[in-house]
């Protein structure tokens, strides 16, 4: 008999049925992981196949990251990535899911540039980014932002706020550190926080802030699902870069990272591993990957 999935070089990205049909991730089903207290999961994707992997592990989120810049291009921060390499890479990962008939939620990064001048200039990049296959756009910063978010939702484009460690604005902020450490600090991340759900913000990145004051955010945001970097185990959700959590960060692993290919077989045993951690609570540790 003959197989009936042929071999290809250079990867093969088969329809996933048979596998059981699964519901695409949407908003509403991401409110109703939250409401039943159900960790929502996220990871960085950036070409067809690695977002395939993701989607078939059941990682609900998949984050095409300016970290596209340092992991895939060599840059020494994501300040250099543009829009039109945004779009690339999120036009990619859409097809691969596309192909594999994935579930993901997918979310493309606005780069540093393409949203600063003003709402219409973000509009238009976002649209960009929506016209490549995202279902949601993610920004970094807060205060100034919210204006910016309001007008991106109002024009039916959800969005991801970033709060806490920014790197587009890492060398404003002195470097990779926590932030929001000392009270006055944390009062402008709560308030920023507000802002922004206020603003139509349906998920916010918070990334390298104390695991105490992003609980209390999370707390005070039920509109907005928080997803924690390194700012413990209390947010709504968890992300983490791709390439760290498949142990291929060629430097060294910043404290919030576990290498999940510890101990598994394949990158989507990883995945699958990761998924389970943040759902039953083994990942993150307070102790061990937050401040
Ligand atoms: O660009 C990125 O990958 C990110 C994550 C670190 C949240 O913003």
């Amino acid at each position: 008999m003959s197989n009936p999935t042929p071999a290809t070089p250079y990867g093969t990205l088969p329809a996933a049925s048979p596998l059981p049909a699964r519901n695409p991730v949407s908003l509403p089903r991401l409110n109703e992981l939250r409401e039943r207290g159900e960790k929502i999961t996220m990871l960085t994707a950036y070409d067809a196949t690695f977002a395939a992997v993701a989607d078939a592990a059941g990682v609900e989120c998949i984050l095409v990251g300016d970290s596209l810049g340092m992991v895939c291009q060599g840059l020494a921060s994501t300040a250099g990535v543009t829009l039109e390499t945004m779009a690339y890479h999120v036009e990619s990962v859409a097809r691969g899911l596309r192909r594999v008939q994935g579930t993901a939620w997918l979310l493309g990064d606005l780069p540093f540039g393409a949203y600063h001048e003003s709402k219409e200039q973000a509009m238009r990049s976002a649209a960009q980014l929506v016209h490549a296959g995202a279902h949601m756009i993610k920004l970094e910063g807060g205060g100034w932002t919210a204006d910016t978010v309001r007008f991106l939702v109002e024009r039916g484009i959800p969005v991801c706020a970033h709060l806490g460690l920014t790197p587009q604005t890492v060398h404003a902020l002195g470097g990779y550190r926590v932030q929001g450490r000392d009270d006055q600090a944390a009062l402008t991340l709560k308030r920023h926080a507000l802002e922004l759900q206020d603003a139509g913000a349906t998920m916010l990145v918070l990334e390298m802030v104390p695991a105490a004051l992003a609980t209390e955010i999370t707390q005070q945001l039920p509109r907005c699902h928080t997803i924690g970097i390194g700012a413990g185990k209390g947010t709504a959700g968890q992300v983490l870069v791709m390439h760290d959590m498949l142990g291929v960060n060629l430097g060294k692993n910043p404290k919030f990272v576990r290498n999940f290919m510890d101990g598994a077989g394949s990158v989507r045993d990883a995945m699958a591993n990761y998924v389970r951690a943040v759902k039953d609570g083994a990942f993150p540790e307070d102790a061990v990957h937050a401040w």
